[in-house]
């Protein structure tokens, strides 16, 4: 099944792309729609394109054991990113009805609309949708790199923005999310489960420099308000501070765009995102505080225009202790060798966990490669996973 949903967006160098509401995204949750069908699910989809497949309480119907991750990849990104959630819920959960019949308690899986912010500049847009906090509002001035608007594209895959119902979920008991790790730990450290105990705080910027274009023989380097040595200044700062404040603190610009990108013209304008990330609020507070400022004086030095706008802001979260003790000592009777970890990747387990007692469970990724077509973990790896996820959704729906 990771084969099989990794051909809809696959690319040429056996990665995934798979952007929110886009053709293959489209097909890709139909796809799922049939094959939840298959399974026995209830099938249906909110309005923001996130997708459910319900197993119906034979007891309690309307308190719901929430599974699932997001059907959305990065450029080129890998088979498993958020995949592997989907598909290991809605084989546990059919598995377990096949074996014990329908739940006491409602089991729905979900495959979530977009939580990578890889086409708008925008994250979470399933789960928080579910949470409340989104609505159309949010979105209505978005566009993509391509100039398309978020309510064209929403259009585009069937979710007219005119027909939206704000998605909002009060049924919700638990969620609990199964991902692949995208770091090294666990496979350095030989276990192959990890019991997430919080997940790092985010923060998204897109950072915007305007000098001047000029002609790159005749321009003295003196005076030039030159916009890609800045870029490259304030880049080199902001990593070696992230290097010098705390070991886990983590600073990336993925994203880089300079205008008018000719040879031999003095770029007047570049643009860069911003990703930060820290378990601590301080620790990202203090950082992001040093660095605008720093940013505001270069501007004011070299009297050029420095913007920096936020677009995304998740806190660090903790994962429900209750639910990680109990599986603790499921794992140790079961001989799993797990640790305890903290997610440097964001989930919607972290928007989740706002709103319901959540958990996340992670697996091993071959040398911590992901959001690469090079993402890799072992069929072992997947199917420990799986079987300790049957063993949690069976204590909470059917014990
Ligand atoms: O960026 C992340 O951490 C996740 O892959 N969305
Ligand atoms: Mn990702
Ligand atoms: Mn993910």
């Amino acid at each position: 099944m990771i084969e099989w949903l990794g051909t809809f967006g696959k690319t040429k160098s056996g990665g995934v792309t798979r952007l929110l509401f886009s053709q293959t995204w489209q097909e890709a949750q139909f796809a799922l729609k049939d094959k939840m069908g298959e399974l026995g699910f209830q099938t249906y989809f909110d309005s923001a394109g996130n997708l459910f497949g319900r197993m119906t309480g034979s007891i309690d119907k309307n308190h719901i054991i929430l599974t699932g991750s997001h059907i959305d990849t990065v450029v080129n990104g890998g088979k498993y990113d958020g995949a592997y959630g989907i598909i290991a819920s809605l084989l546990a959960a059919s598995g377990l009805v096949e074996r014990f019949g329908y739940p006491k308690k409602t089991i729905e899986v979900v495959s979530l609309a977009e939580e990578e912010g890889s086409r708008f500049p925008l994250t979470f847009w399933g789960s928080r949708n579910i949470s409340g906090f989104y609505h159309l509002e949010h979105v209505k001035n978005l566009q993509d790199d391509h100039g398309v608007t978020f309510f064209a594209a929403m259009r585009a895959a069937g979710f007219a923005p005119e027909k939206y119902k704000p998605a909002a979920r009060t049924d919700i008991e638990r969620f609990i999310e199964l991902h692949i790790e995208q770091g090294m730990t666990l496979e350095k450290n030989h276990n192959s489960i990890g019991v997430v105990t919080h997940i790092v705080g985010q923060r998204r910027y897109t950072v915007r420099i305007k000098g001047e274009s000029n002609h790159a023989g005749t321009t003295p380097m003196e005076g030039r308000k030159d916009a890609v040595s800045t870029a490259s200044y304030l880049i080199s700062y902001l990593t070696k501070r992230a290097k010098e404040i705390d070991k886990q603190l983590v600073a990336t610009v993925g994203k880089l765009h300079v205008t008018p990108n000719v040879a031999n013209v003095i770029a007047g304008e570049v643009e860069f995102s911003l990703d930060i990330r820290h378990h601590e609020e301080q620790i990202l507070d203090f950082y992001c505080q040093e660095l605008f400022s720093m940013f505001e004086n270069v501007a004011i030095s070299l009297a050029m225009d420095i913007s920096v706008s936020q677009w995304m802001d998740v806190k660090p979260v903790r994962m429900d202790d209750e639910l990680n003790n109990w599986i603790r000592e499921v794992a140790l009777k079961q001989k799993i060798c797990f640790q305890d970890i903290v997610s440097g990747a964001g989930h919607d387990a972290q928007v989740f966990a706002s709103i319901c007692p959540t958990t996340l469970l992670i697996v091993p990724s071959h040398k911590g490669i992901s959001h690469s077509p090079q993402e890799f973990t072992s069929l072992e790896d997947l199917a420990t996973g799986i079987h300790l996820l049957e063993t949690i959704l069976y204590k909470l729906a059917y014990d």
